[in-house]
């Protein structure tokens, strides 16, 4: 075959096409313009495509096989470069991204700075410290919970309206709806009454969960703090003072607190209570009441013997009123840099 041969040119078209398609990728100087490089290069009229087009020229079929095997090389080949300066982008990105967002552990270990308590932590401490001073004690119960804690024996039978207020996440455990994840502190009144006997003055710090989507304020995953007091002759007025007395020890002597008319079901009466900042400021609070009759039952006392009054409040809200945050969300990305501010 001689140099100049149909063959031989068609080759010669082939090296220039790749050659040139290579240096454009070598030439790329990020992942955007090699993405519209690769969509360049598959263009009908680009060059390896239009050679393509060009084989029917070629008259025998030997030729045709030669110069189409040499084709699909130079196009394999332009292939794997893309990919690989692809790769070689993607890795460089990541770095750059990785430097920018890194968080510099190094002094940590050079200053040997102390870690601290998470400021729900802090304030579920100090609320526990004020409550045992007015003669409470601290109670426990599980987070899973059943149908019966978490709402039957709180005086709300199914189909109760009240349910539809606790956006209820259930696990798939048991009967379809009978075990939960608890949605307020209060199922651990039912046990605290069921194992301990009056008198009683229990505080139950936990975690509680709701259906709720993440935003400023709410959280699916929150923490709540419930009182309960069961004892002779216990009145309203005992609820008020120790709403007050709670407030005075806990905020300043210079707060004072107040109980608006409310309902829930596991109290009766119920109000909602709120305290006041020396600034002449309300805040709402929590939930509060007499322990409903039918409660007290559930928990195995006598309601003509025994009296008492429960209430509850959110945690989380209250470290963010402290501490001034400005979004719920902001104390669980476990960031460092936010937490070790307080
Ligand atoms: N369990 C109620 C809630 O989560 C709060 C509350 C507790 C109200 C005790 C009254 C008595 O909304």
């Amino acid at each position: 075959m001689s140099e100049n041969s149909p063959v031989d040119a068609m080759r010669r078209a082939i090296d220039t096409a790749r050659e040139g398609a290579l240096a454009k990728i070598m030439a790329a100087q990020d992942s955007a313009s090699l993405r519209d490089l690769g969509i360049e290069l598959s263009r009908k009229t680009s060059g390896l495509v239009a050679l393509k087009g060009e084989m029917g020229k070629l008259s025998s079929t030997a030729d045709k096989r030669a110069v189409g095997q040499y084709l699909n090389n130079a196009t394999t080949e332009i292939a794997a470069a893309l990919a690989a300066r692809t790769t070689e982008f993607a890795d460089q990105e990541l770095l750059r991204r990785v430097e920018n967002e890194r968080i510099d552990l190094s002094e940590l270990l050079t200053t040997r700075r102390r870690g601290h308590s998470h400021i729900v932590t802090q304030a579920t401490q100090r609320l526990e410290d004020v409550f045992v001073g007015l003669g409470f004690q601290v109670a426990e119960g599980p987070e899973v919970e059943t149908d019966f804690y978490n709402f039957e024996a709180l005086n709300m039978p199914r189909s109760h309206p009240s349910r539809s207020e606790f956006d209820t996440m259930f696990l798939e455990f048991g009967e379809p709806g009978s075990t939960l994840l608890r949605t307020h502190m209060s199922p651990v009144q039912i046990r605290v009454m069921k194992t301990w006997k009056p008198p009683i003055y229990a505080i139950m710090p936990g975690r509680a969960f709701r259906r709720d989507t993440p935003d400023a304020t709410h959280m699916p995953v929150f923490h709540q703090i419930e009182g309960l007091v069961v004892d002779r002759g216990i009145t309203f007025a005992h609820l008020a003072g120790t709403i007050e007395a709670f407030t005075k020890a806990f905020f300043d002597s210079e707060f004072t607190s107040r109980l608006r008319p409310s309902y829930f079901p596991f109290t009766e009466p119920s109000a909602e209570f709120d305290i006041r900042t020396p600034d002449g400021d309300w805040i709402e609070l929590g939930g509060c009441g007499m322990v409903h009759p039918n409660v007290l039952i559930s928990g195995g006392i006598d309601p003509e013997e025994f009296s008492g009054f429960a209430f509850g409040f959110g945690i989380d809200r209250m470290a963010k009123e402290r501490h001034k945050v400005d979004d719920i969300r902001e104390m669980y990305t476990n960031d460092l840099r936010f937490l070790r501010q307080f």
